[in-house]
């Protein structure tokens, strides 16, 4: 097969429509599954397959839409997206004429590849099967056998078997609703044959709306047959009309995914329990609790353990890491042998290096901890930067704020700061140098020195046995 048969000239996405049946105010085609939008996973899908133009069909929450397509171009960069406006949602046949009326009227030759926008479980390899089922027919379906029809267009079979007609559930009669074979939506033909057919195309059905199904039925009119390739996973092309259906199947892609880790060597203490993302890294050797959750573009490395209810996003956790009950990690670097919670919040651009100890209720933000460093209990570590193997004591506060502007704070290797000590920003705390308990440091503290910021302790003797006679 040459490389122009495997491939589509244009490849159409069609992601206009609101999703009444999703009650959001979000686009449906941007909801999500295992953390990425069903257009970026139908996006993936085809991008193998597209020659000229991608062209994705906008209309409900367009704007929504086009922020979506500018955080993904990037990952596609030789493949020219462009996006069709369809001003008021008609169906889907007025979707894809909108589509294709926006193709240069010169190019007449090309295939086209049709494809619903809320397919979750959408991959590559629905496309390849689908090509590799498709002969010479000018219009191919790609249908499926679902558990329960229920919802989509049935395909109907003439006495050879031939595909007949699609006909969508609301105006199918009582034995045509009987039919298990369903259309996927994905369909491909030629933009020539589209040109002729899309405007052809009528509302008068129970919905009022441009179908592109009613096109087979036209075409077998004309004598012009129609191609059927039947999926073999049923799951990959089933379409979400509401949350409950996505759910199902994003239920199923977690469960995919969760395999495919236990497989490689990670252990899942409880998989109905945890959630990873698409494209999230675990490497073997790992322990992951009951309750964690992976998000975007995460990595544990080898040898961590994560004890659960925890989540972790867009972060790096290096080798042997524990991660204790109760932590919760966001856009967070971490080095080796790092010991973090229970109950930690580290916020984003937080760096821990090698052998960094955090204890329970610490929190850190855009925090850089040189190895060694140990913050035990309780204290709020904001804008600093501290040194190798220095020691924070509980109830450490940096105030980074002064209600207008952010400052930092800088602690030096081998020091100590001790208990319910403040640390007022900009302020800088030499090499091995103490901070007494419950000093307020607004000064720089100079390397080898002690510094103590706090009221002096007196002892009045007999000063209770004088209050008591007063009285
Ligand atoms: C459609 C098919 C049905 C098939 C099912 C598979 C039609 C008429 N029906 O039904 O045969 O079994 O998909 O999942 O094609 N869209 C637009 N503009 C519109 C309307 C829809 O861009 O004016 C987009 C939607 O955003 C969505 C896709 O087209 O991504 C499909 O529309 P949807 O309303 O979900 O169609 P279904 O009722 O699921
Ligand atoms: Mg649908």
């Amino acid at each position: 097969m040459s490389l122009s048969s495997l491939t589509f000239d244009y490849v159409v996405i069609l992601a206009a429509g609101k999703g009444s049946r999703f009650y959001s105010t979000l686009p449906k085609v941007l909801h999500r599954v295992c953390g990425q939008t069903m257009l970026e996973r139908s996006i993936r899908a085809v991008s193998p397959f597209v020659k000229k133009e991608l062209i994705i069909v906008a209309g409900y929450g367009e704007a929504h839409i086009n922020e979506e397509l500018s955080r993904l171009r990037s990952s596609f960069p030789d493949i020219k997206i462009s996006v069709a406006v369809q001003e008021e949602q008609n169906g889907t046949g007025h979707a894809t004429k909108v589509a294709v009326d926006g193709i240069a009227e010169n190019e007449t030759e090309g295939r086209v590849l049709i494809l619903p926008g809320d397919c979750p479980l959408i991959e590559a390899g629905v496309i390849s099967e689908f090509l590799a089922g498709i002969s010479s027919n000018p219009f191919d379906v790609l249908s499926f056998q679902p558990d329960e029809p229920k919802g989509f267009g049935r395909i109907v079979r003439d006495g050879d078997n031939f595909l007949s007609r699609i006909v969508e559930e609301k105006d199918c009669s009582p034995e045509e609703r009987k039919i298990k074979e369903v259309n996927s939506g994905i369909l491909a033909a030629g933009l020539s044959l589209l040109r002729k057919y899309l405007p052809k195309l009528t509302t008068a059905n129970s919905q009022g709306e441009y179908y592109i199904t009613d096109i087979p039925e036209l075409m077998k009119r004309d004598g012009l047959s129609v191609g059927v390739v039947k999926s073999s996973d049923p799951y990959l092309v089933s379409g979400a009309n509401t949350r409950l259906e996505l759910s199902r199947l994003e239920a199923r892609r977690r469960q995919m995914l969760l395999e495919e880790l236990m497989r490689e060597g990670v252990t899942i203490q409880s998989p109905d329990n945890t959630f990873i993302d698409e494209g999230v890294f675990v490497a073997k050797d790992v322990f992951i609790g009951s309750g964690t959750r992976l998000y975007g573009s995460t990595r544990i490395e080898t040898g961590c353990v994560l004890e659960g209810d925890t989540l972790i996003k867009d972060s790096e956790i290096g080798e042997n890491c524990l991660i204790r009950l109760g932590s919760y990690i966001d856009r967070a670097k971490l080095g080796n042998a790092v010991s973090v919670g229970p109950f930690a919040h580290l916020r984003p651009g937080s760096e821990l290096s090698d052998g960094v100890k955090i204890g329970n209720f610490v929190e850190l933000k855009s925090a850089k901890l040189s190895s060694g460093v140990k913050a035990g209990h309780l204290a709020y570590l904001g804008d600093v930067e501290i040194g190798a193997e220095t020691n924070i004591g509980a109830g450490t506060i940096v105030c980074n704020y002064d209600g207008v502007k952010k400052s930092k704070t800088q602690i030096g290797s081998h020091s100590f700061v001790g208990s319910n000590s403040t640390l007022v920003s900009p302020v800088v705390i030499q090499d091995n140098s103490y901070v007494a308990a419950g000093s307020v440091i607004t000064k720089e503290v100079p390397s080898g020195s002690l510094a103590i910021g706090r009221g002096r302790q007196q002892n009045y003797d007999g000063w209770v046995d004088k209050k008591k006679r007063k009285s």
